[in-house]
């Protein structure tokens, strides 16, 4: 099988085809029956060594839509918190047969690991590892783009030439941020980031965007805002500007929504700050894209199973690359 590991292993054609793949999924969901056949007698693991609510419980509905198996692991009260190692956990889940696995970790680097250790045969999706990459994400987001600033009937081969995407925030221990620009980037989009001095990654010179402090001078020039939620779980106190000095500088309030352009959208990938980086007024505004963005992910998901796990419908069979 192929893994989805990054979304810098995704071409272009091979983007447009999952998010094309995922308009025919949504169809299936908007049907009184909301399940295919396609994955009967196939296994998903689903093994989450982080907390999460949307990732987890999509990729749940998506196995479950295509008629999988699923297996739902997280490291909390499991023999992790024994002390068991990443290869010992995954030669479980090969024993018990899985034909994909599903994994976020806190470890930049873990799906990659999993999926080159030869532990297990079956395919490898990232749903987040530490601060590296959450490519399904980015490819939800992707998605809800295309049907927001193209269209619902977007077709074959429609990609999001020229829109212009601001991603404000967290850019730092974002794998969000990353991994929207670098998918975003092969779509054509132009992206730019916007984040507080300390709150930019070292290196952020190679990626394939510009970079901004000044927030209010970007946001007439975007056709999407996409807020990143303030990690602080993963930061250190001493580098963080105040709450308050945050929300000022960097957080969208109905103010700063205003200079967006009318057709502009706000996405956020959840879980929000409310108050923070984003307020509720923001938030609750029929331009916040939030809930779509979920309800994405499951069509979104679905097409990631579906092609890497090669359904036996004819309607698409293309796999995935591997990660090697
Ligand atoms: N956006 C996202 O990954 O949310 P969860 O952490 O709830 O899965």
């Amino acid at each position: 099988p192929g893994h989805l590991i990054s979304a810098a292993d995704l071409s272009r054609d091979e983007t447009v085809l999952i998010l094309d793949t995922a308009e025919e999924m949504a169809r299936v969901a908007d049907r009184p029956i909301k399940k295919l056949p396609t994955l009967r007698g196939r296994t998903v693991v689903n093994l989450f060594f982080e907390d999460s609510t949307r990732t987890r419980i999509s990729f749940e509905a998506a196995a479950k839509r295509l008629s999988a198996d699923v297996i739902n692991f997280s490291a909390k009260g499991s023999s992790v918190s024994k002390g068991e190692s990443l290869k010992d956990t995954a030669l479980t889940l090969e024993a018990m047969g899985a034909d994909a696995v599903v994994i976020r970790h806190g470890a930049s680097g873990a799906p990659y690991r999993l999926a080159t250790s030869g532990w297990i045969d079956g395919a490898v999706v990232n749903a987040g590892d530490g601060t590296h990459e959450h490519p399904t994400q980015a490819l939800l987001d992707a998605f809800t783009l295309r049907r927001r600033l193209v269209g619902a009937d977007a077709g074959i081969g429609r990609d999001l030439a020229g829109r212009r995407v601001t991603i404000v925030g967290d850019v730092l221990h974002s794998r969000v941020a990353r991994s929207n620009v670098l998918l975003l980037h092969t779509l054509g989009a132009q992206v730019t980031l916007v984040a507080p001095p300390t709150l930019v990654p070292i290196g952020v010179e190679r990626w394939p965007c510009e970079v901004s402090y000044d927030l209010d001078r970007v946001l007439p020039d975007s056709d999407a805002v996409m807020m990143l939620r303030v990690q602080r779980e993963r930061m250190n106190a001493a580098f963080f500007p105040t709450e308050r000095e945050y929300a000022r500088r960097y957080g969208l309030d109905g103010d700063r929504m205003g200079r967006m352009p009318g057709h502009a959208v706000v996405m956020h990938p959840g879980p929000m700050n409310r108050g923070m980086e984003i307020t509720a007024e923001v938030a609750d505004s029929g331009r916040c894209t939030a809930v779509e963005q979920v309800a994405n992910g499951v069509s979104i998901r679905m097409a990631v199973l579906y092609l890497l796990l090669g359904g036996n419908e004819p309607a698409v069979t293309h796999p995935l690359p591997r990660t090697e």
